[in-house]
């Protein structure tokens, strides 16, 4: 919904689902998608939106490959359903810590009123939802025949976990991503390198915005295809993959 040209037009202006979070620090704000703003036939479409996307999406993998979607806690568990109707297997989520400016926890027009209530979690996390397609036999046949099944491990010593301390994506990297919603590099490789547990294989962003996803997996040594509905997103990111894949962390 928010990357309808409609929306876009929209967003210039800090309205329809892009909102602008509250001004408290004197910074002026970036506007945010506000999913509390959609409809009942709006999230109507998303379930439907999502059960074919999903239906397309399994036709492309390879048995047992792992996929993952950047959600938000409203609509997490309609896009879930969809998935699953669609032939996934739900196999858990991905805690994003984050702090995002988010605001609107607030009652609207009335909150000097109302000074000790939240009309809803001010939100700290991202959910990114994990699922696999499904395949025959045993997860050793499916590694053995397709090199999927399983997640990386982030070292020998230590599983993929499920929370990761992320903040939000750094001014250098919004800076050459020119994007609204760009993902962080430290977060992003870590889920990339993961999606394929023998490091052989092709990452697939068919959403791909700045082209972080594709620069995270060009990080790791990771081969990807990345697809992009908005002409000027793909111009930025063909400039932008290059420069997020060359930065490196202390820790990495
Ligand atoms: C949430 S953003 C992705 C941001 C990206 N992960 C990043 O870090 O820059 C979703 C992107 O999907 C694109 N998009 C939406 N519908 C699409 C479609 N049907 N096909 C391809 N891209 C689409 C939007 O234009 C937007 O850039």
């Amino acid at each position: 919904v928010e990357y309808t040209p409609e929306e876009l037009r929209k967003r210039k202006q800090g309205k329809g689902v892009w909102r602008l979070p509250p001004d408290y620090d004197g910074h002026a704000r970036s506007p945010v998608p506000r999913f509390t703003t959609l409809t009942e036939s709006q999230l109507k479409e998303l379930a439907a939106y999502f059960k074919s996307w999903g239906e397309a999406l399994i036709r492309v993998l390879v048995p047992g490959a792992h996929v993952f979607v950047a959600s938000n806690p409203l609509v997490s568990f309609m896009v879930s359903d969809s998935l699953n109707a669609a032939g996934f297997q739900r196999r858990g989520e991905v805690i994003r810590l984050v702090r995002t400016m988010r605001g609107g926890d607030r009652p609207k027009g009335a909150h000097n009123n109302f000074p000790e209530t939240s009309v809803i979690p001010r939100s700290l996390f991202e959910p990114w939802l994990l699922f696999r397609k499904p395949f025959e036999g045993r997860i050793q046949d499916c590694l053995y025949e397709w090199g999927t099944g399983a997640l990386r491990r982030p070292s020998e010593g230590g599983p993929f976990p499920d929370v990761f301390a992320s903040g939000v994506t750094p001014i250098a990297e919004r800076n050459v991503g020119k994007h609204p919603t760009i993902k962080p590099q430290r977060f992003l490789r870590q889920i990339v390198r993961a999606v394929l547990p023998l490091g052989t294989g092709v990452v697939l962003d068919p959403f791909a915005g700045s082209g972080s996803t594709l620069a995270a997996a060009n990080a790791v040594g990771y081969r990807s295809i990345g697809i992009e509905i908005v002409g000027e997103y793909c111009l930025i990111a063909k400039r932008a993959v290059p420069k997020l894949a060359a930065l490196t962390f202390e820790d990495e």
